[in-house]
């Protein structure tokens, strides 16, 4: 395990300019590994002592009935203590956290630590009001918009469990999440701005919990401003709820166990219903903490975008807690990269002065499109470094990113990690020389491997199954109410070893290369998407037998989904019908789920058992081989 700073690397090796490896909070990325590396525990207790507790823990890992790890054991505390409370005691007080653009450039917001603060009591009273009590789900339906970050820290504030749920999502997904979590409070907004145009949010919610009888009340946040149902007997809108007596005052943070649940995510896996992945406040705490710290070098000087949407793990790890366990101003940009013209982001980080950018490869490709002309319209000297993450970028798009966007001075941080995982683990930090289109090598305390299907590491090159094989504090606990599936999910296929789901390789100097899934997971633009979700929403239009979804390589989104789809009896193919398909996925599941293409066909390649081979779909479609069909059926 060494640096390999000073030594020559195979391929192409961008390596750290020494004035950043000198100021970096990283400085020693050989001892910290060796640390991280020889004492698990000791390595992150001494992060965890970086914050505050309000009991100090007994045991830094309990591994005593794997893999149902608990980290921090004993400990007592809250994340909004360390992430709002803490800072309050000192000169952060009157820091910006938050600095927030409209889409449409017209309104601007900042909010101080203490102004914050003010927010997140007044959200945490309201939540407590309506009956929510220490470990209820409530459910955060809402757009990039200041109040979906109160929100989230007023649940967790009070002990609830948040389960955000992204706001590209309709009704099916909407329902199905509230369904599963038995939320009793929904907080939404009448709708949100999508490229100029509304999307109606409260209209969606009021579909989605006619099936949800679970849902007491519903706070409706006021953004668009136009006509929307409101139900007197359950439906409250924010501000006329933040004018009561009630909201006003502090209200206190509660003590937590650190392994008490913080939030659920709901996110595609294999097969069937999206999982509910549960994070919890200690270790969770800890590791996003740690992570931003050392892999984007945050510093009380920096401005930092994190373009996720909170509504993914990304805008939960990196966009809410993490920046602001750190005590950082983080800017928050409410529309897409291109609305109105393709220099929107440029202009935001010149008009920020931005320091670090995060942001994801399907971004990149698709500025890249048109051309270097739009960011050099800009002054972007304000960025240091920059980031990736949510799928492979590749090496064009990264040297790119690198050269028009960083102009050659900004290392690019390009994270692989889940929702699961919680946090960055292969990744560079700002002193490792990079290779455009790696993520390098794991975080300090961790070791991946890859392996075939045996579970025998395959040599350096070869492509196998990506897996973890050491605990780390952000690490899922369980899917919510379903401990047999996170077994059978992530520890079976290989006993003591966490299955990413990703297919990789490793080269010789160590450094990983991320290839893509092994399920039947696509990830369109970034966005995790399950095949039985798009299929499902295809099976429910009256037209449709039997669908099957895959992923194929796209240039801009990196995969485009393709449907299969077989008639009933009385229903004939056609374009409009076609057209008519997309327009249900896109209203039944949400827009980022419409099939790019969808074919009609007789029949679909299935085992004998019944199961749609999609891996013989993809094999047709990109003319490939078909590979081992002995149990296909036809
Ligand atoms: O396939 C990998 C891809 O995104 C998957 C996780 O998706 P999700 O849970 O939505 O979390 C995305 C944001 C953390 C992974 O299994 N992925 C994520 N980051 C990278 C990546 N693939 C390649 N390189 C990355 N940096």
């Amino acid at each position: 395990m060494s640096n390999a700073s000073n030594q020559p690397l195979d391929g192409e090796v961008y390596y750290p300019d020494p004035s950043i490896v000198a100021n970096a909070n990283v400085r020693d990325w050989e001892a910290l590994a060796k640390f991280a590396h020889d004492d698990l525990e000791g390595f992150w207790a001494q992060r965890a002592e970086e914050l505050e507790w309000f009991r100090r823990w007994d045991k830094v890992l309990d591994d005593s009935n794997k893999p149902f790890y608990k980290w921090f054991v004993g400990g007592k505390t809250n994340i909004v203590h360390n992430a709002l409370d803490r800072h309050l005691k000192t000169w952060r007080k009157n820091k910006l956290a938050l600095i927030w653009e409209s889409e449409d450039g017209r309104d601007h917001r900042t909010y101080s630590y203490f102004s914050v603060n003010r927010e997140v009591n007044k959200w945490a009273n309201l939540i407590k009001a309506m009956g929510v009590q220490k470990g209820d789900r409530v459910t955060i339906y809402l757009p990039r918009i200041p109040e979906i970050v109160f929100a989230m820290l007023a649940c967790a504030k009070i002990g609830a469990v948040h389960s955000v749920v992204f706001a590209g999502f309709s009704v099916d997904a909407l329902q199905g999440r509230i369904e599963d979590s038995q939320s009793k409070l929904v907080i939404t907004a009448d709708g949100s701005w999508v490229n100029g145009k509304i999307f109606e949010l409260k209209k969606i919610v009021d579909e989605a919990v006619k099936r949800c009888p679970s849902v007491e009340n519903i706070i409706v946040v006021k953004r668009t401003g136009h006509e929307v149902n409101i139900d007197p007997a359950r439906d409250h809108w924010f501000h006329a709820l933040a004018a009561l007596p009630i909201a006003s005052g502090k209200c206190p943070t509660e003590p937590l166990d650190a392994e008490d649940p913080l939030y659920i995510l709901y996110t595609s896996g294999s097969t069937g219903k999206p999982k509910a992945i549960l994070h919890t406040h200690g270790g969770y705490m800890v590791g996003v903490y740690t992570t931003l710290k050392y892999v984007f070098d945050i510093k009380d000087e920096d401005r930092w975008w994190c373009t996720a949407d909170p509504g993914w793990v990304t805008g939960h790890s990196y966009l809410v807690y993490g920046p602001m366990l750190n005590g950082a101003t983080s800017f928050m940009f409410e529309g897409g990269p291109t609305y109105p013209y393709p220099n929107r982001w440029w202009q935001c980080v010149e008009r920020y002065g931005i320091t670090i950018l995060y942001t994801a490869p399907t971004a990149i490709r698709g500025l890249m499109r048109f051309g270097e002309a739009w960011p050099n319209k800009h002054d972007l000297s304000s960025l240091r470094l920059l980031g990736s993450v949510g799928e492979p970028i590749n090496p064009e798009a990264w040297k790119w990113y690198h050269r028009v966007i960083g102009k050659g001075r900004c290392p690019i941080m390009d994270t692989w990690w889940q929702t699961e995982t919680g946090m960055f683990m292969i990744t560079p930090t700002p002193v490792v020389p990079l290779k455009p289109g790696s993520g390098t090598r794991p975080f300090f305390g961790q070791e991946a491997e890859i392996l075939d299907e045996q579970g025998n590491p395959v040599p350096d090159g070869e492509e196998g199954y990506l897996v973890l094989k050491r605990p780390w504090p952000a690490m899922l606990r369980t899917i919510y109410g379903d401990d047999e599936r996170y077994v059978r999910q992530y520890w079976s296929k290989y006993p003591g070893k966490y299955l990413a789901g990703d297919s990789a390789r490793r080269d010789k100097d160590g450094y990983f290369w991320i290839i893509g899934r092994t399920d039947d997971v696509i990830k369109v633009s970034g966005h995790r998407l399950g095949t039985a979700e798009i299929e499902s929403a295809l099976v429910s239009h009256p037209a449709v037998a039997e669908a099957a979804a895959i992923g194929l390589p796209h240039e801009v989104k990196g995969n485009a989904i393709h449907a299969f789809v077989l008639l009933r009896a009385g229903h004939t193919g056609s374009l409009e019908l076609a057209e008519e398909l997309r327009q249900h996925v896109s209203q039944h599941l949400g827009p980022i789920a419409k099939p790019d293409e969808i074919k009609f066909v007789d029949k679909l390649p299935k085992t004998r058992s019944g199961k749609i081979m999609r891996r013989v779909l993809k094999a047709r479609a990109l003319g490939l081989p078909e590979g081992d069909t002995t149990t296909l059926e036809e």
